[in-house]
């Protein structure tokens, strides 16, 4: 039902300068492959085979690594060495890119979606976030949006209280394990956050989102936060969050990117 995957990677990544003045976070490495290519086979893992990546300048290694490289192929065959390409990723995925001119914040990068997603749901994947089992979490989204068709939203649970106010903030009412209809959404910086669970960077959304970001005026900076165009439909219709109790890693968190540097790098050695 989910067929459409969008992911944002438009972002100067302010919080990683400066090696991301020239290196987008999006391509961070993690075990050999960047971040980008998890999210990738999270969505190819939930049966997504149509993907937009929304880029900006200065992210060209991004379209470039998921490219067909022929000089590459033809250098390696004549090496010799044609099994190095089964690491090149993702035949069967269709990826399409769009370029944002002028980072308008996440709301404003979710809108040039528009043509791409057309008409019907689709997921909407942060690539600061990684998740270890990222498939099943988008999986079970995905089922949550087939029971209610409504915006799905991923939570994660922050122990450390003063974490919270870099991430947007939900509170709501439990309606099951792991499901909360949300009450109040509010976007970071949040000074008394109403609880502490943050907004994680998956989402399932139904087309009607469109139509709330355009209406959402800008806040700091000029940025339209997909969080406000959230809130303002939150007051006409119901709006749900799953916990996402998996391991989570923000990548743009030096400590949470070492230790994920870490874990995958086991896990390969776990498979050899
Ligand atoms: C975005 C959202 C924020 C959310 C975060 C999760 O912020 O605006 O509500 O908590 O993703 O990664 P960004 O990281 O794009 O600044």
């Amino acid at each position: 039902m989910i067929r459409k995957a969008v992911i944002p990677a438009a972002g100067y990544g302010t919080r990683n300068l400066p090696v991301t003045k020239s290196v987008p976070k999006e391509m961070f490495p993690i075990s050999g492959k960047p971040a980008l290519h998890y999210i990738v086979e999270e969505a190819a893992g939930a049966g997504i085979r149509e993907i937009l990546i929304i880029v900006s300048r200065g992210k060209n290694a991004i379209i470039d690594y998921f490219d067909k490289s022929v000089e590459l192929e033809h250098h390696l065959r004549k090496q010799g060495k044609p099994h190095l390409m089964n690491h090149f990723p993702f035949p069967d995925m269709h990826i399409q890119y769009v370029r944002q001119p002028e980072a308008l914040g996440l709301g404003g990068a979710v809108r040039l979606a528009e043509p791409f997603v057309g008409n019907e749901p689709f997921a909407l994947l942060l690539p600061d976030d990684l998740l270890v089992d990222g498939v099943e979490t988008l999986n079970r989204m995905i089922r949550v949006y087939e029971v209610y068709k409504r915006p799905v939203i991923g939570l994660r649970r922050l122990e450390d209280k003063s974490q919270l106010r870099n991430y947007g903030v939900v509170q709501g009412e439990w309606i099951a394990p792991s499901l909360v209809q949300i009450a109040e959404l509010i976007e970071k910086p949040v000074d008394k956050p109403p609880s502490d669970l943050a907004v994680l960077g998956r989402y399932i959304l139904p087309p009607e989102i469109f139509s709330y970001i355009k209406s959402t005026k800008p806040g700091n900076g000029g940025e339209v936060q997909l969080t406000d165009a959230l809130r303002a439909w939150l007051q006409t219709a119901a709006i749900y969050g799953m916990e996402i109790k998996e391991q989570c890693y923000d990548i743009s968190k030096t400590n949470e990117y070492i230790e994920l540097q870490w874990l995958m790098y086991q896990k390969q050695l776990d498979t050899k």
